[in-house]
């Protein structure tokens, strides 16, 4: 596509703000250096629960748009597939199934999933774009609560496009997942979190970057993502770098706050207020480079 100078500004400056905006979420060293285990958990169980979930009760936009784009079935990539909540849905509609995540153990915990389904996943450990060419093209590509992790956004959004035939169906929460800790973390540590990027920087860029894409907010209902409220504590206390002395403490400010103990949601990755953002993908006859695998 081709930009005039205003539009390849316009973008520059987007680009240069989602990713200055996604560095502020750095927590200051001081903290870290305190802090007695790594802040920056992915929760597991988190994923595997959600992936399990919707599997047996698909349901949601983001699942919506990929069914039904893979009307006649066919091929589906998932890109930063965790356990597998964006694809495991879709698979009585899918032909062959690609993840690709950072993180092996998590394709293991999608591998099983899909084989239990039936379908043997190929699986491509590593980073998107990176292993994109490893990856290959597929009907649809789903891609859900990711980019909030990606600062350079472009060219991952850029190769998600390339990858599908058919349709690219990307999920993202409306607010980065993290702030719904903020008011914890001023009650902890009188620190002041950002609060974007958020989902309409993301439709400004693709916006930008000509791409047309279709949006559609809605709201999950909430479902239980912890075994315990204890479970549900720790993780919170070590994402605010607070020692294991102090957990009755965060157990009385996640109540303050209004989570039910008795079915214990997961704060730094479950905003339930989504979007769902969709766009064409490129078929194999308007792109002669591609193979049709
Ligand atoms: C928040 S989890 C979401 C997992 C799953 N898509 C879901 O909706 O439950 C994000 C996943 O993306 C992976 N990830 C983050 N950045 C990535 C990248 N650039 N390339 C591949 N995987 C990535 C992480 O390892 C993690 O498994």
């Amino acid at each position: 596509m081709a930009f005039d100078g205003n539009e390849a500004d316009r973008l520059r400056g987007l680009l240069a703000r989602w990713r200055s905006d996604l560095a502020a979420w750095a927590i200051p060293d001081h903290i870290t250096a305190a802090a007695p285990q790594s802040p920056w958990v992915l929760p597991r169980q988190v994923f595997t629960r959600r992936a399990d979930r919707l599997a047996a009760a698909p349901a949601g936009p983001s699942y919506q748009r990929a069914w039904a784009a893979l009307d006649p079935p066919g091929s589906i990539l998932d890109v930063g597939s965790g356990a597998g909540a964006a694809c495991l849905p879709l698979l009585p509609r899918c032909t062959s199934l690609t993840a690709v995540d950072a993180e092996p153990d998590m394709l293991g915990l999608l591998a099983e999933r899909a084989a239990a389904a039936g379908i043997r996943a190929a699986l491509v450990p590593g980073r998107w774009p990176g292993v994109a060419a490893e990856a290959g093209r597929a009907d649809v590509v789903a891609c859900h609560h990711v980019l909030y992790n990606v600062p350079d956004i472009e060219p991952f959004l850029a190769a998600l496009t390339a990858a599908a035939r058919r349709l690219v169906v990307v999920e993202i929460t409306a607010v980065h997942p993290l702030e719904s800790l903020n008011s914890l973390w001023l009650r902890f540590h009188g620190l002041v979190r950002p609060e974007r990027p958020t989902a309409d920087d993301l439709l400004a860029i693709l916006a930008a970057m000509g791409i047309h894409a279709r949006s559609e907010r809605w709201r999950r209902t909430s479902g239980r993502d912890y075994g315990s409220f204890a479970e549900l504590t720790d993780i919170t206390r070590r994402r605010l770098c607070v020692p294991p002395e102090r957990a009755a403490e965060v157990a009385a400010a996640l109540t303050d706050l209004g989570i039910d103990p008795d079915r214990p949601v997961d704060l730094g990755s479950s905003g339930r207020d989504l979007v769902t953002i969709s766009w064409g993908g490129i078929p194999n006859d308007l792109d002669p480079g591609a193979s049709s695998g």
